[in-house]
């Protein structure tokens, strides 16, 4: 029988267990393969933690949000071990050996499609699931977290209606989303968001506070806007991409260490947008403005129906393409069908919200600001 390792890494999102029940119970009761999962991410493949699952291990899952087996952020070629980075494929590669395992099932993000690509290159059998609230992975329509995500933004972003009309506010609902602008997007337009900001569409205080005023003047004395954590004033996006400049064009491993590390910083300074914008606004309009951040309530709880279906679907795939022997690819979900596409399109990709996308044309139809 066919030995798979299966592991979660990076964020936590809901639909991680529905993938590894997908996954494992296909494997499992229809190939008869054994399945072992390493706990918390790469930690446990480099630590070699890790425990077998059977159908029991498997049962009740389905539901359960975040993931049983833990997962970590570590990178596998830049483990820190007292402090110093240091490359653990080849320690993977003998632990995975000596398992004998004949393939591994990673479940992440942007992040794990690298982990996975050097572990390829390591020549281990690797297949990567596409996990994440972001929807920022490459190649594939959708990632599964991303439904959830938005089901629980929009409650919210329904919810701080209440306040803002009942005391005449300007409630500012920061979103997750990282770098990438689909869940505040998806999350704005379904909820009625009044202003939609997205990282991939610089905003002015003047655009915002302009909506926000004419918005007043047709009698509506509240607003709501849904702000992504990535979204940036149109200064502050010069600077970042300045900085993303930077990275790109280093021609020595230390000036870009050196670059990215002022990226960070810019990151990090331009990490209160939301807060500096509340201020702005308050001041342009004279309407009491508040800010909620919503956090990691994003990636909480149970999986709506529409992401147990989707990692089901993508879970029971992967197993497939073990028992096919296809690997170094990420199962991509196109339509209804979960297709394998080589991770080297993948890694180190990062999908973002085209500024003539339906999603966005759909926002300005109804008349939703959109900073610009
Ligand atoms: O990638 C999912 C995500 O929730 C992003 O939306 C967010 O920027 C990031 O993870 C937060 O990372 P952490 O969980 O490490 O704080």
């Amino acid at each position: 029988a066919k030995r798979v390792g299966i592991l979660t890494a990076g964020g936590d999102s809901p639909g991680l267990n529905a993938a590894i029940r997908g996954f494992g119970k296909t494997a499992i009761a229809h190939y008869g393969m054994e399945l072992f999962g390493f706990r918390d991410g790469v930690t446990g493949l480099v630590e070699n933690r890790y425990v077998e699952l059977d159908g029991k291990a498997l049962s009740g899952i389905l539901t359960i949000g975040g993931t049983i087996l833990g997962t970590s952020r570590d990178k596998v070629h830049r483990y820190v071990v007292d402090g110093e980075p240091q490359d653990m494929v080849p320690v993977v590669a003998e632990n995975y050996r000596e398992l004998g395992l004949d393939a591994l099932i990673m479940l992440g993000g942007g992040g794990t499609a690298k982990n996975a690509m050097r572990l390829v290159e390591a020549g281990l059998n690797v297949i990567h699931l596409p996990k994440t609230i972001d929807n920022d992975i490459a190649e594939t329509d959708t990632s599964f977290g991303f439904a959830t995500a938005t089901e629980i933004a929009t409650d919210a972003v329904d919810r701080v209606h209440s306040t803002a009309h009942s005391h005449h506010r300007i409630i500012l609902t920061e979103i997750m989303g990282h770098r990438a602008g689909w869940l505040t997007l998806a999350a704005g337009v379904a909820g009625g968001a009044d202003i939609i900001l997205i990282p991939e569409i610089p905003y002015t205080i003047e655009s915002v506070a302009e909506t926000i005023r004419r918005r007043t003047a047709h009698g509506s004395s509240f607003s709501v806007v849904a702000v992504a954590e990535g979204a940036r004033d149109v200064e502050d996006t010069a600077d970042y991409e300045a900085a993303q400049l930077l990275v790109k064009s280093a021609k020595t491993p230390e000036s870009r260490r050196a670059a990215k590390k002022h990226l960070a910083h810019v990151e990090d300074a331009q990490r209160e947008h939301t807060f500096k914008l509340a201020r702005e606004l308050e001041a342009a309009t004279g309407l009491e403005t508040r800010v909620t951040i919503l956090g990691y309530v994003q990636r909480g709880g149970t999986p709506c129906a529409a992401d147990r279906l989707l990692a089901t679907r993508l879970g029971a795939a992967a197993a497939d393409l073990v028992d096919r022997g296809e690997f170094g690819v990420m199962v991509a979900a196109r339509g209804d069908d979960a297709v394998p596409v080589p991770l080297s399109d993948v890694a180190g990709k990062v999908k973002l919200v085209p500024p003539d996308h339906a999603w966005v044309r759909a926002a300005r139809q109804v008349g939703t600001g959109l900073g610009d």
